[in-house]
């Protein structure tokens, strides 16, 4: 039997490969790599595909997030997101000039919990970033009326839900900053660091174009305090042959995660995940009893496993919050993400679910 990763880049390298050669062929020919034909082309194609009206390639997810808090004018006291997410939510928030300040999870979908979030809302608050944990939508409606009763931008950390909608619509119309990341294993990659931003809102668009090239305006001189925050014309080579497939890969999640939701939830032993319509299924997370030795088990027959997160962002040593979030605190405790890619056989996937069911004890 062969291995099952729990990530696997091969095959979508392999279907895509004719695109992306066409399109490296084309830059080299140009040979021009910053600020270039593919950025703007792919600018166009993904703000279209997400269905917002602009989008601004930058360096990476996390200057995205610290890209949006700056163009907010959050550079200074505290951003509330959640307790659960890859720490680099807190590392962007942190880069803007803010403190990053945490709250719970809802304990059936583990994303961030909108009651928990307005309770922890002080004068010192400047802006909310909900996470779209997994490729799922929080509850963005609540998170909307927070903003609004209290004045402050709400940023939406999308790194992980290219593609997702709240309530049948696309991200972008609920709020004027969405921040996504390009990293290699997200529902739409490049192959290194990338990351976007969608905005509705033209002049907002206009000044990430400045705010990302060292504040120049197409000259060399800085006209305002800027960062150097480019997506590379090599990367968008990849990402506009990717681009075209990324409602077919979400829809390959999608029937890989109905797979697990159907083998998994009557195993002893196991929570399934709470999801909602419009998630775009980045991860298939579950909770598991004797999670570290259901990993061992797997990780026997060969079958990969990870753990989304370890530890949540408010007891890490570089933002230690005071108090506990006992949500959070629980999850990481219990959490496993199993295997789930484009082109992850639906065999492999029932395979996964026959070994889980086995460690509890069930055929
Ligand atoms: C939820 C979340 N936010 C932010 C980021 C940061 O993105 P990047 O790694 O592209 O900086 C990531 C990915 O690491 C993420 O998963």
């Amino acid at each position: 039997m062969g291995t099952i990763p729990q990530t696997n880049l091969r095959p979508l390298l392999r279907a895509t490969s004719r695109d992306w050669r066409a399109n490296l062929r084309r830059l080299f020919k140009r040979s021009h790599f910053i600020l270039g034909e593919e950025l703007r082309a792919f600018e166009v194609e993904f703000a279209a595909a997400l269905g917002g009206k602009f989008s601004v390639g930058v360096a990476n997810g996390t200057a995205a997030i610290e890209l949006c808090l700056r163009d907010a004018g959050v550079t200074s006291g505290e951003v509330l997101t959640s307790a659960l997410t890859a720490p680099f939510s807190g590392v962007g928030i942190r880069a803007s000039g803010a403190t990053p300040k945490f709250a719970d999870i809802d304990p059936e979908t583990l994303q961030i919990d909108a009651r928990d979030t307005a309770s922890r809302i002080t004068s010192k608050t400047r802006a909310l970033m909900p996470v779209h944990l997994y490729g799922q939508p929080c509850a963005l409606d609540q998170f909307v009326k927070l903003a609004r009763k209290h004045k402050i931008p709400l940023i939406q950390d999308a790194a992980q839900a290219h593609g997702a909608r709240f309530d049948g619509k696309p991200l972008a119309a609920f709020s004027r900053y969405v921040a996504y990341s390009f990293y290699p294993t997200k529902n739409l990659g490049c192959l290194g660091d990338g990351g976007g931003i969608i905005t509705d809102n033209a002049a907002t668009r206009d000044r990430f174009l400045v705010l990302r090239d060292g504040g120049r305006q197409g000259d060399q001189i800085a006209h305002s305090f800027g960062v150097n925050s480019r997506l590379d014309e090599l990367q968008c080579c990849f990402l506009r042959a990717f681009l075209p497939h990324l409602n077919g890969w979400n829809a390959h999640r999608g029937r890989i995660a109905a797979i697990y939701d159907e083998e998994l939830r009557e195993c002893p032993g196991v929570k399934l995940v709470k999801r909602t319509e419009g998630s775009v299924h980045h991860l298939y997370v579950i909770r598991a009893e004797r999670r570290n030795a259901l990993r061992e088990c797997l990780a026997a027959q060969g079958i990969g496993t990870a753990i989304h997160y370890p530890v949540p962002l408010h007891q890490h040593p570089a933002f230690a919050q005071k108090g506990s979030l006992p949500h959070a605190e629980q999850a990481v405790k219990e959490i496993v993400s199993l295997p789930l890619w484009p082109y992850l056989k639906e065999s492999s996937a029932r395979r996964v679910a026959r070994q889980i069911r086995r460690f509890y004890g069930r055929k």
